[in-house]
């Protein structure tokens, strides 16, 4: 007999926001056995959980969400009762080139995973949960003064990426309605901070910064993104997996809107004075290029219903959060260097080519 209270499969652990979850629940609930199931592709990296490899009550198994007899065998052989499923391909740019990666592993994995706890738990849904992490990025595009999304703005996904986390959303809420299994969906807005993989914008630029290479841009940098600190993501997921309203939809964002432009000059400003240069001296490495196609203008979160129910706020301003997230990647520079080394380089190039 396990002595542990709860069994929760954390999928995609090995991620950027999936290790800070991984992190938060094992440190905090020493009574739960947390097993991180990741495929390790490219944006999965084990070094992002190094403090946790004995921990007691933590499992890695290195699996494909996709493989729907594996998942069946995981969730008997660990008596699973909880999924928190964030592994997914998550990166835009990457899904414009090769949608079907994104197709399998969002669509058809999550898909999997229900499955496989609806064949494991067999109706009996008393203490059971399948909780879903979800994008912002499925509710569309915003008009620059057109409002923000709230739980009920119809989904309308423009890339691949989105379309394909849109269509995730859909299986999990059509499994609670369906068959009646707990489920919850949150959508969230961008996030930032430590062990977030160098092709999304803020680890990228401060990875150009430091070798003085251009930040490119795309466009005339005028589309708005609204950032929220990983941290406070995660404390949102706990707050959520424990006391939120089953069957229900929470958006997670911190009213934090910044025009890419903007922000990178912040970011330029904050590098340089935490380098002790004068701020905004690298603002030479500041490029324009070609936009993204069916580049989403604007995001913004209206998370009142999460403050409301749960009383739940970021706990982080975001020049502070970026303060510390410039100093993390600055002091872990080794990190960063494996990953930028090696395959890294071909998608650099085949992205922003000689850039
Ligand atoms: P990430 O790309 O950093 O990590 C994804 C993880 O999933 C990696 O560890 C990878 O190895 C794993 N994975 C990929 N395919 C897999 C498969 N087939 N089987 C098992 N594991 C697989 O992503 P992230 O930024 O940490 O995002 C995590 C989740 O949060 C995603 O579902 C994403 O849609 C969602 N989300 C992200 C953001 C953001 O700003 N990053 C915002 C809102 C929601
Ligand atoms: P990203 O971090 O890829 O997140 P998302 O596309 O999911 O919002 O990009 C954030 C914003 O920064 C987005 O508007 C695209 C823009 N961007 C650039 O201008 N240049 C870049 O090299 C990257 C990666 C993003």
């Amino acid at each position: 007999m396990s002595c542990f209270t709860r069994n929760i499969i954390v999928t995609g652990g090995a991620g950027f926001i999936g290790s800070h979850a991984v992190r938060l629940f094992v440190n905090k609930y020493p009574e739960y056995r947390i097993i991180n199931v990741d495929k390790l592709t490219y944006a999965g990296n084990l070094a992002n959980l190094k403090d946790l490899e004995n921990a007691s009550n933590y499992i890695f198994v290195r699996a494909d969400i996709c493989d729907f007899n594996l998942m069946n065998e995981l969730m008997t052989e660990y008596n699973v009762d909880g999924i928190i499923h964030l592994a997914a391909e998550s990166h835009v740019d990457r899904s414009i080139k090769d949608p079907f990666t994104f197709a399998r592993t969002n669509v058809l994995g999550t898909l999997s995973l229900l499955q496989a706890a609806k064949n494991t738990w067999r109706g009996d849904w008393e203490n059971k949960l399948f909780y879903h992490v979800s994008t912002d990025e499925v509710y569309g595009s915003l008009k620059l003064d057109g409002g923000l999304f709230t739980e009920t703005t119809r989904y309308l996904p423009h890339s691949p990426y989105s379309a394909s986390k849109a269509s995730s959303d859909h299986f999990v809420r059509a499994y609670h309605d369906t068959y009646g299994m707990p489920t919850l969906v949150t959508n969230c807005s961008n996030n930032y901070g430590p062990y977030q993989f160098p092709e999304k914008l803020i680890p990228l630029f401060i990875n150009n910064i430091r070798h003085e290479k251009p930040l490119p841009v795309y466009g005339k940098g005028e589309n708005v993104r609204d950032w929220l600190y990983v941290e406070d993501h995660v404390r949102a997921i706990d707050l959520i997996f424990h006391q939120g309203r089953v069957g229900e939809t929470y958006n997670i964002g911190g009213f934090n809107e910044w025009r890419n432009i903007d922000l990178v000059r912040l970011l330029v400003s904050t590098v340089d004075r935490i380098l002790g240069l004068k701020p905004g001296t690298h603002e030479y490495l500041i490029t324009h290029v070609s936009d993204r196609s069916g580049h989403d203008l604007r995001y913004a979160i209206d998370s009142t219903k999460l403050k409301q129910e749960l009383g739940w706020e970021p706990s982080l301003q975001f020049v502070e959060g970026l303060d510390k997230t410039v100093h993390w990647y600055l002091t872990n520079q080794e990190w960063i260097n494996r990953i930028t080394s090696g395959s890294y380089r071909a998608y650099y190039e085949e992205m922003y080519g000689n850039l």
